[in-house]
Formats: structure tokens, sequence, C-alpha cells
């Protein structure tokens, strides 16, 4: 490893023959570093502002630290003022003094000062022991004791919670994805993942716990200003890592003394290099949900904040290719982190892209600069829920139109868009479509509907009113009526139905990890929970989670908090499941937390506006199924 100041000169000084550049600078394993020198800290940031144009052409010269503005929706201030608001004196989470390159993964560090020595998490006694010290004995609830065993799960859940907690220069910043002590492959469960910190962030919030969750916010920021590359080339520039981890390094020069570093994951290392496509958006949720619950404005009012958001907004709202207002994305780039066939426009995406527009429309603040881009933001708005609610709803009065669909229309009033061959319905859901109730489908191409159910689309479409209030009731209709596939013995099938056969090793690529009923191809996810109950009390059917959490609290505690459990019928902890997995354990809480107090929810949910509602009348009128009106048209093309 070299010391920054080794590195820095020989950056600055290959600048200028670095813009245009072909071969890499193998010396530039640069880490970049959050150090206590605030008076190199502006110098050297300026070193690789300097930088910024050839980076992205540099192998092996990985994150190096980028100053380009978001043109058209910002400006080129945006990086100096979020490294100058954001230090690490130890004492402030936020807080980030300085910056030096050091050794090559992009890195954050900021030094230990002493009083903060990093706090190992405790590891949790195996077997499950609640805080009073007696065994939380979940499965052995009866009458007598059910309210006191229920209890010491909530109490367990807490203390396992707490030992999940990361310390960055001894302050919390996030959770570990998973500390189970039997498992000696750690792989990167051991990093805080952005999507699985939600729940816990959401607990601590619903405790009154605000730091973390503030500390979590603020330091993710700060990685997604790095430049991230993967064989040279880099993706777009709002990205949110997929998780990253603290390590504590050796201090420059002084072997008494270590530092702690921030080191992210933006795909580049993750199995599979998938992009993490909805950490982003479940930034702007938290964030959102942060300001809600604590009153404190004051973050996402940060000028920072604001970039960061804006960030992220352009990068989703950027023109492609796409003929769809949906979010065009590769395989694994959410919940579902590994080739499971939903490339395209995953429903996930989608739920969650427009919940973090309509959160990101009530944060940004008003000025002109953004207003291109709240334009842009609205009309996707509007055509992102018409085209969700038009096109992948499906219940049995849809699955027989689409049955009776005609294929190959070349006009501009198809009802059959997309071309959609009646064949494609499988047979299963002829059987599985209850008569009261419907879903919206996995994705939706050209001449290709995936007719899986996925609950995360769903429950997060429900939670931001991007389905209809019907259709929302519809498809908790449709939870209660598949209760025994979509429950079962553990509350909540990822995706319903499973992948199997030729059709598992075609989609899968022959996945192990990923066999039938199994992991994402039909595990059960009991993290699933939450967003299950805030669906549920958004609906006003608390209920119906109600009884879901007490299938969970059966057995979740006993069978050591599995990240999943395997078979149709959920009954055996996942072949590869990791325990104490913390997502499980956070989303018990929230769901508990949440149903104890049901207005709490509204720090996630969505409501529909008034304005999306007649934009979206006028929408229908103008809908193809009708006539076009060619009258209102100014110019007639057929190519
Ligand atoms: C698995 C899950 C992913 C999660 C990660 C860490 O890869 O698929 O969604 O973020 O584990 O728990």
């Amino acid at each position: 490893m070299g010391t920054s100041e080794a590195v820095l000169p020989s950056l600055s000084t290959a600048v200028p023959h670095l813009s245009h550049s072909k071969p890499c600078l193998n010396s530039l394993n640069s880490m970049l570093h959050l150090k206590s020198d605030i008076n190199s800290r502006r110098k050297r940031a300026l070193g690789y502002m300097r930088l910024l144009n050839c980076s992205r052409m540099l192998r092996n010269c990985r994150r190096v630290y980028s100053i380009q503005g978001i043109d058209g929706f910002s400006h080129g201030k945006t990086k100096i003022s979020r490294l100058e608001s954001v230090s690490c004196k130890g004492q402030q989470a936020e807080s980030v003094s300085g910056i030096t390159a050091e050794d090559g993964h992009g890195t954050i560090i900021a030094p230990k000062i002493k009083e903060f020595e990093m706090v190992e998490p405790m590891r949790h006694e195996k077997g499950g022991f609640a805080s009073n010290g007696k065994f939380a004995a979940g499965g052995t609830i009866n009458d007598t004791l059910g309210k006191a065993s229920i209890d010491s799960i909530e109490d367990e859940a807490w203390n396992l919670l707490r030992e999940s907690i990361v310390f960055y220069c001894g302050n919390p910043i996030g959770t570990i994805a998973a500390n189970d002590p039997s498992n000696s492959s750690s792989l990167n469960y051991d990093q805080v993942f952005i999507r699985d910190f939600i729940p816990s962030g959401i607990a601590f919030l619903l405790k009154g716990e605000y730091d973390i969750v503030r500390s979590f916010i603020l330091h993710t920021l700060q990685l997604q200003s790095w430049e991230k590359t993967m064989d040279c080339h880099s993706p777009g520039q709002g990205l949110m890592p997929a998780s990253f981890k603290v390590r504590t390094v050796p201090l420059d020069g002084d072997d008494s003394a270590t530092e702690d570093v921030l080191d992210p994951d933006f795909g580049e290392a993750a199995i599979g290099r998938v992009a993490p496509v909805d950490s982003g958006l479940w930034w702007i949720i938290l964030l959102r949900a942060y300001g809600k619950c604590s009153g404190d404005l004051s973050v996402q009012e940060r000028f920072d904040v604001q970039t960061g958001i804006k960030m992220i907004l352009k990068l989703c709202l950027s023109d492609g290719f796409d003929m769809f207002p949906t979010l065009l994305v590769t395989d694994g780039s959410c919940m579902i982190d590994r080739r499971m066939g939903i490339h395209g426009h995953p429903l996930e995406i989608q739920a969650l892209f427009y919940s973090a527009l309509l959160c990101a429309r009530e944060m940004l603040a008003p000025e002109d600069g953004s207003s291109d881009l709240i334009r842009a933001l609205n009309n996707r708005v509007v055509a992102l829920s018409f085209h969700i609610r038009e096109y992948y709803w499906i219940d049995m009065r849809k699955l027989n139109e689409i049955y009776r669909y005609k294929t190959e229309e070349y006009s501009y009033d198809a009802v059959n868009k997309f071309n959609i061959y009646p064949d494609q319905i499988p047979p299963w859901l002829v059987e599985w479509m209850p008569s009261k109730g419907g879903y919206l489908i996995g994705n939706l191409q050209p001449a290709h509907m995936d007719f899986r159910f996925f609950s995360l689309g769903n429950l997060w479409s429900i939670v931001s009113s991007l389905a209809t209030t019907d259709q929302s009731h519809a498809m908790l209709d449709l939870i209660e009526a598949k209760w025994s596939e979509l429950v079962a013995d553990m509350p909540f099938k990822i995706c319903y139905p499973a992948f199997e056969g030729q059709e598992w090793r075609i989609t899968t690529g022959s996945d192990p990890k990923n066999t039938p009923w199994s992991y994402h191809n039909g595990g059960s996810w009991p993290t699933l929970l939450w967003q299950l109950t805030v669906a549920c009390i958004k609906m006003n059917r608390p209920e119906i989670a109600e009884k879901a959490v007490k299938i969970a609290e059966k057995r979740i505690s006993r069978d050591k908090w599995p990240e999943y459990y395997d078979t149709k019928q959920g009954r055996f902890i996942g072949k590869q499941a990791r325990l104490f997995q913390t997502w499980s354990i956070a989303g018990y809480l929230v769901s508990k937390l949440l149903l104890a107090n049901p207005d709490a929810a509204n720090i996630l949910v969505n409501r529909e506006d008034s304005d999306l509602v007649s934009a979206f009348s006028s929408m229908l009128s103008a809908n193809p199924r009708r006539k076009r009106d060619w009258k209102g048209l100014k110019q007639k093309f057929i190519v």
C-alpha cells in the first residue's frame, strides 16, 4: 500500500497526459481515504478534480474521485461542496475531514481516534437468549405463556438488531447483513447492504433512534460520489452501492494506529456483477421516512443531499432507447440479485422507482435549476402509473381478454399492443387465478408477459399507490385467497410459482442456489413481512399482516432468524440460508411496531395525488383502445 503523499503527486503530474490516454495506469491503485487532515483536504480534492476527465479510461484506476457536474440538472460545484460538508472527526458520523488516495479500491478512510475504538458486534449466543437472559423459545407459545414469549421474541430481536450494528469512527453507520456464527464463509454477508438496512433503519426510526439512520444516509451519499469502474467501464454517476464494508487498516506511517475505511461495492465485486439499481431508490425512500419520522428536515434540505437526490433521478430519467416509461434494467438488479429471468422491466424496480419519484418530489427544493428535472419527473410519474395499471394488471377478466387476443396488429390502436400470443398464458395460472382478486405481473416486454407473482413489487405498488385503490384491494384479496401458497408455513414467498425442470435450467442458468422453491426461486423470505404490513395497514386491512406475523412467530426465533425458507410450504430452513439474517430480524420488528402504531406507516406510504388522478383520466380518454384522434395530430408519419 503506498502512502497518499506518494500517490497523489504522481496522479497530479500524470493529469495532462491522462485525458486522452489509452494505457491504464497500473500504479493508480488508488484508494480514497477520508482523513483528519483538514488543511490538505481541499488541495487533494482539487488534485482529484483535475483527474476527473481521464478517470474513466484508466484500468486499475478505480473509483477515482469525480467532480463532474450533473449536466442539465445541477452544476459543477456539487462534489466539492459535498466534500466540505461531510467529514469524519470521530464523533460526528456525517463529518468527514480530508481526502487522500491510498491503495486502489476507492475507499473512504477515516482515522480512528482512540476513544472511538471499533466496537465489535457481540456474537449472539446460539439458542436465542433475550436481554433478560432467558432463552427465547419461538414455537412454544401457548395460551398462558404466549404474551411473555412474544415479548421475549421481540426483546431477542432488538438485541440481535443492536448486535448487528456496524460502527465507523465509533459511530453507528448501518447493520451487517447477517451475523451467523455457524457459517464460516461470510462472502459479503459481513457488509452493510443498502436494501437490507431499510427495515433496520425503519425499526430504529420507529424506536426514536434517529442517529444511525442519519449517519447511514449521509455516509452512503458519500459513496455515491465515487467513480467506479468494471474493466474500464463506469456505470452512471448517481449509482448507489449495493453494499459497503467498514475495514480497519493501519494508519499511514504509524504502526500503532488504525483508521476506518468505507469500502463500497457497486456490483463490480458482486456475484454476477449485478447492478444495484434499487439502492438509490431505497435511499430516497428512507430519506423521506427519516424526515417524516424525526421531524428533522435539515438533512433532506442540505445541498449535498439535494444533489444526491438529483443525481439518482437524473440517472433514472435519462433518455435511452426505451419505448416504455418503465425503467429498463438487467437481471438481478434488485432484491433478486441473481439471474432469475427478471431483466427488462421487472415490477419490483418499477414500484420502487415510482415510490422514489414521489418521495423525491416531496423533498426537492424548488429552484430554477431543477425545473427541467421536476418536469421530467412529473411526466414520468403519470406515464409510469398509466403503463403499470393498464398493462401489468391481471385478473380473471383480463386473463380472458388475453386468451382471446388477436395478434400481429399493425396499427396505432392495437388492443394487443405488445403482441402477446395467448398461448403464453401458463397452465398453472388458468387454475390459480382466483375469481376475486388480481395482481400485477412480474414483467412486460415485447411479446412477453412474465406472469409470475412477485411479492415485493406487488406490495410496494400498494404502498406507493402505483396500483389503484381497487387494484390494491384486489391484490390483498388474492393474497388471502392464495394464503396456503404465498404464506403457508412461513411468510412470504418471494415469487410464485417456482421455475422447474427445463425452464429452471434455461432461466437461471442451472443455478444450484435457485433450485425450485428455494432462495429467489419461490423461497419464503421473512423480511417481506414488513412490506406486507405496510401494504395491509395502508389498505386498512391490518388483520392480514397480523395473521402472517403470528405464523412467523411460531418458528422464526427458534429457527434462528433465517434468511429464507425452502419448499412449497416454506417448511425447511433454506439450504444455504444464513442464520441471524438482520433483515429477517428487522422486518419482524417493523411489522410489530407498525401493527402497534399503524399511523406510523405513513412515513413510508405515498398517497395518490389529485393531479395524478386527473392526468390519468385524461390519458385514459386518449387510450388507443379508443379510436386515435387524428384531428389533434399535427404530424402524421407511417414508416
Ligand atoms: C442476497 C439477497 C439480497 C440481499 C443480500 C444480503 O443476495 O438476494 O437481496 O441484499 O443477500 O442479505
